[in-house]
């Protein structure tokens, strides 16, 4: 008898801890879980009707967030998602780095179409930004590498973080300050140095300077906030908040394919420091990834297709980056890089994208294991860069039906489900939505 009441108590206790725990877990995070571009931009416009704030925490403009709706195709690199929904606000927050110039053209792109940015954007104070030197030392740094290239984007991204982390870095509130040209001239000329130790030719520097002070009086004009006590404000107030991840987990600083990577934390952690919130503040975290895999720039890549298959999935999903318009290298599907990235950032729903550009192909590969030093594995090893990693794939039957056009879960061919199910089984986490096309409404909740 005792023991029954005892029990009983704690679940009643337990069942009230847990809700007042959910009435905290405010923040749902959503990020790729391959190497960028997995269509994040198009879920998070998807989902905003379900938040009230949306907000960036890492990345910047080598980011390129492709939305699609009543016919019109928006990229975004700096600009959170959610901002064509006038009912929630969109932050960009302190992990950010921001190209004021890129975001004036991103601004000027919104005007047709009535986005009161006054009303809802938000940027962070403690955001990074990005110096038109930023840029050039970026060209020059990679230049300097030759074939070792990383293949970054030339957005500045990689100089402007170890300013950051080198603590000489400028910030958004920066340009409040009386002292900002002194600021921003120092940084310059340190930079300056270094272009000439790299012996670049930085003579278009004064057109861009030109350009970008004329960008920071537009950036003045914005909301420049706190964005840490906002957001937790909005969690105290019981608003919801989506933290919007840029590029994908395996580019991540430190876990990624280092050191072909890019510089910021684009795993689930980083939301934490690009936000400023607390780690249980999140409740959801989902998981993008495509029915297929791509990667655009340099460093390994194991399931990559050097053939006609690789070339059609290209052709088929039109894989051209939204930032630099160079090519993706495609290929299949590879989990034992999805099950690090789904450990590495906690993903409790999975989204898939992209599954009407296998339409057509009679079979569809997955990568289970690799074979590493004689060995079949079904983890990633630490070094795939030196050492060579052989995929090890098991064969499913493809479907030939146009999805496109499909408006319900129960219209998917059975090979696309038993598809489904077959990675469920494997990455042990349900996949809640499937993507058939890049409009808002080719996404079908299951
Ligand atoms: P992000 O960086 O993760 O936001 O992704 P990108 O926008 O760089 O790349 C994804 C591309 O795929 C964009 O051109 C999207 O419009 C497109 N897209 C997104 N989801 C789907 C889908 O389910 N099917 C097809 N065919 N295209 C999609
Ligand atoms: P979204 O958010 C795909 C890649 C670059 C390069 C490496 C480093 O659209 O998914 P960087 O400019 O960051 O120094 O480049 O990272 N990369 C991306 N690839 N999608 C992205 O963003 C990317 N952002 C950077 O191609 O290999
Ligand atoms: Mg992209």
């Amino acid at each position: 008898m005792r023991s029954i009441f005892t029990e009983r108590v704690k679940n009643v206790n337990q069942n009230k801890i847990s809700e007042k725990l959910n009435s905290f877990m405010n923040i749902d995070v959503l990020l790729g879980l391959q190497w960028g571009d997995e269509g994040k931009g198009k879920i998070v416009d998807v989902l905003t009707p379900k938040y009230s704030v949306i907000a960036r925490f890492q990345g910047g403009p080598n980011a390129g967030h492709t939305l699609e709706f009543e016919g019109i195709k928006h990229v975004l690199h700096t600009i959170p998602s959610g901002i064509f929904h006038k009912y929630s606000v969109n932050v960009i927050g302190n992990g950010v780095v921001i190209d004021p110039v890129i975001m004036e053209v991103e601004l000027n792109a919104l005007e047709p179409f009535k986005v009161d940015v006054n009303k809802v954007l938000f940027v962070s104070r403690k955001a990074q930004l990005i110096l038109p030197t930023h840029k050039l030392l970026d060209a020059a740094s990679e230049a300097s590498k030759g074939k070792d290239k990383i293949g970054s984007t030339l957005k500045g991204i990689g100089p402007t973080y170890m300013d950051k982390t080198g603590r000489n870095g400028l910030r958004v509130g920066d340009i409040e300050s009386d002292h900002f040209l002194d600021k921003y001239n120092k940084l310059k000329d340190k930079h300056i140095q270094l272009l000439g130790n790299f012996k670049f030719d930085y003579s278009e520097l004064e057109t861009l300077e030109k350009a970008w002070m004329t960008s920071i009086d537009k950036l003045r004009t914005l909301n420049l906030i706190d964005s840490e006590h906002f957001i937790n404000k909005q969690i105290k107030d019981g608003n919801k908040v989506l933290a919007e991840g840029a590029q994908g987990s395996l580019l991540d600083i430190d876990f990624g394919s280092y050191p072909f990577v890019t510089s910021s934390n684009t795993v689930a952690a980083g939301a934490c420091t690009g936000l400023g919130i607390a780690p249980n503040k999140i409740g959801e975290v989902y998981g993008i990834f495509k029915a297929y895999c791509t990667r655009v720039g340099s460093g390994p890549f194991p399931t990559e297709l050097h053939n006609e298959v690789g070339e059609e999935i290209r052709k088929n999903g039109h894989e051209f980056g939204a930032t630099t318009g160079r090519p993706r290298r495609c290929g299949w599907v590879d989990l034992p890089a999805l099950k690090y990235a789904i450990m590495l950032n906690g993903v409790t729903q999975l989204i898939m994208t992209k599954a009407d550009v296998l339409s057509g192909f009679s079979e569809i590969s997955v990568c289970t294991h690799y074979e590493y030093k004689n060995e079949k594995i079904d983890y990633m090893p630490y070094d795939i860069i030196d050492e060579e990693v052989t995929p090890i794939y098991k064969s499913l039957p493809g479907w030939s039906e146009d999805l496109t056009g499909m408006s319900s879960v129960n219209d998917l061919p059975n090979s696309l489900m038993d598809y489904v199910t077959y990675l469920e089984k494997e990455l042990e986490v349900p996949i809640s939505i499937i993507s058939v096309g890049p409009d808002r409404t080719q996404t079908l909740l299951r």
